[in-house]
């Protein structure tokens, strides 16, 4: 089944799900995503029946209610949204604007579901005052009311009755977890986000990050981090500390455009760190630091 995605959300695992989800234990208690944005990692999971339950966890509220919504109640919210396309049919642009004021009002799910699918890049964007600002992309009308209601009861049906929301800062999510679970981290990109980032509510303090993974150690949990990215021999981030005794995994996930028009071949890479409470419980050989390319890793 390929991974259903109703909501467009820039940065997205889904395209590297099953590179990650083979560093997973084959039978996990419960999958935490405690920076989820479009939970991709948990609905991949959850495609392969591999955990019991879930809790996806982001601080952005709305973007939980929206999830939380379409996991409760789907036929609502799959109707919604086809009222509000249908509505926009022509005078798209200016009825975007209408309903982004009216998102940044009421931040109703409804009204983020349209703002998402129409903006550009599916990208979030906010201004300082934390309203949605990101633009129409006026090429688009949106995933089609048919597409959407069936990507969303696909993702009810996967997840219901099994997953906790909550839009709690990750450190709380920390002190709740347990040796039982599994915890799979995406947090907002390094390079940018010690300071105030336009692409989420807040930013992320990497050395509180760095204290707050050594209480997970501490507790013997098992995690996965997706971290810095790196562009051919430019990283736009800081490797993890050594202390916490972390295995890196490099992929190899595509090659630059903008190099590429330039003549250069530029790599793009994403690592993946894997907690020691993890790799102790892994049966698989695990690389050293190196680079693998996504047809390499299907082979392990
Ligand atoms: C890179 S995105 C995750 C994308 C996700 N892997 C996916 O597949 O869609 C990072 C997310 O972390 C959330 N976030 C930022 N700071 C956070 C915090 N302190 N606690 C919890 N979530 C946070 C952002 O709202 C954003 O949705």
């Amino acid at each position: 089944m390929k991974i259903p995605q109703p909501i467009p959300y820039q940065g997205s695992k889904r395209a590297l799900a099953s590179l990650i989800l083979k560093y997973f234990p084959v039978k996990i208690d419960r999958l935490i995503e405690p920076f989820a944005g479009s939970a991709a990692i948990t609905v991949a999971t959850a495609i392969r029946s591999r955990a019991s339950s879930y809790w996806i966890n982001d601080l952005n509220q709305p973007l939980i209610n929206l999830l939380e919504k379409i996991v409760k109640n789907p036929e609502t919210i799959a109707l919604e949204y086809e009222e509000i396309w249908q509505k926009q049919l022509g005078n798209e642009r200016e009825y975007y604007k209408e309903i982004r004021h009216r998102f940044n009002i009421n931040k109703k799910p409804k009204d983020f579901l349209y703002v998402l699918a129409r903006c550009v890049k599916g990208a979030v964007r906010y201004n300082s005052l934390g309203e949605f600002n990101q633009s129409p992309d006026n090429r688009r009308k949106g995933k089609l009311p048919k597409t959407m209601r069936k990507e969303i009861l696909q993702i009810s049906n996967l997840l219901k009755g099994k997953t906790k929301f909550t839009a709690l800062d990750y450190a709380k999510i920390f002190e709740e977890a347990t040796e039982n679970d599994l915890i799979y981290m995406d947090p907002p990109y390094q390079g940018t986000s010690n300071k105030k980032d336009s692409r989420y509510l807040a930013g992320l303090n990497l050395e509180e990050f760095i204290s707050n993974l050594e209480l997970l150690n501490h507790k013997n949990v098992s995690y996965l981090i997706s971290f810095d990215g790196k562009l051919g021999s430019k990283s736009y981030g800081r490797d993890l500390p050594k202390k916490l005794e972390l295995q890196k995994i490099m992929i190899e996930v595509g090659r630059s455009t903008t190099s590429t028009l330039l003549g250069q071949t530029d790599i793009t890479y994403e690592s993946l760190y894997l907690s020691k409470a993890l790799t102790e419980k892994l049966s698989i050989e695990l690389p050293k630091e190196v680079a693998l390319k996504p047809k390499q890793l299907q082979l392990l």
